[in-house]
């Protein structure tokens, strides 16, 4: 099968079509269209109606996440509800199979890498950070236990590994994903890619601490390396 993956599309209100055209070239370059969340710039339901348009352009499916801009607003119930109105399958609960793969798919959360790593010690508002991270792993790993193909694609916003967030600040790598993502990916041999954004200044390529391959396809990383802001992956 061969995934087309993009992040950080950040659609704003006054965009005229602006996908229409790339996602009608996906549609011939691929069989799956993969969002990595950040679709819209501050989560305005009026970002959402402009993106989910474009996605009425594609004919191939579309399934993906949010990111942490599309909670801008604090309405991303009801952008879930606009994207999922033109087409996408938005992951976040469920699993979703196509053709024999499976995908899975959290936005997940921050929370940092290795020594970085925050610990849900002292002030409860410190555990109650760590928990949401906790929990988003935890909705992956229920995700993914579902799956009974013998191939599948995870789907996040947040980096679960170091290696595709080098190139940003190391000041602010505990804010671009958590290495707690990386475990529930670690525990499935289906798992044969991970995709993710967010990090828009990172580095394509990295694996996680078992070696599946993650690929941070924020179109900004994706676009100066392969001169389309989109990745294609075989599965
Ligand atoms: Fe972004
Ligand atoms: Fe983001």
């Amino acid at each position: 099968m061969r995934v087309a993956a993009i992040g950080d599309l950040h659609v704003q209100e006054n965009d005229e079509a602006p996908y229409r055209e790339l996602f009608a070239e996906i549609s011939t370059q691929a069989d799956v269209l993969l969002l990595c969340g950040d679709l819209t710039n501050f989560g305005k339901e009026t970002e959402a109606h402009v993106l989910a348009d474009d996605i009425k352009s594609c004919t191939i499916p579309v399934l993906g996440v949010l990111g942490n801009h599309d909670y801008e607003c604090g309405c991303p119930e009801k952008v879930c509800e606009i994207l999922s109105g033109g087409g996408m399958i938005v992951l976040d609960e469920q699993a979703h199979e196509i053709d024999g793969v499976g995908f899975a798919g959290v936005k997940g959360f921050l929370g940092g890498f290795g020594r970085g790593e925050l610990a849900p010690f002292g002030e409860p508002i410190v555990k109650a950070f760590v928990d949401e991270a906790m929990k988003e792993a935890r909705k992956l790993e229920n995700q993914l236990r579902t799956l009974r193909t013998e191939r599948s694609v995870a789907v996040l916003h947040y980096s679960p590994v170091v290696d595709t967030i080098e190139g940003e600040p190391e000041a602010i790598y505990q804010y671009l994903g958590t290495q707690r993502l990386a475990e529930p990916i670690d525990r499935f041999e289906h798992v044969k890619a991970v995709v993710h954004g967010h990090a828009h200044h990172g580095t394509y390529e990295g694996r996680t601490p078992r070696g599946t391959p993650v690929y941070n396809c924020a179109q900004f990383v994706l676009k100066p390396l392969f001169g389309r802001p989109y990745a294609l992956l075989e599965i």
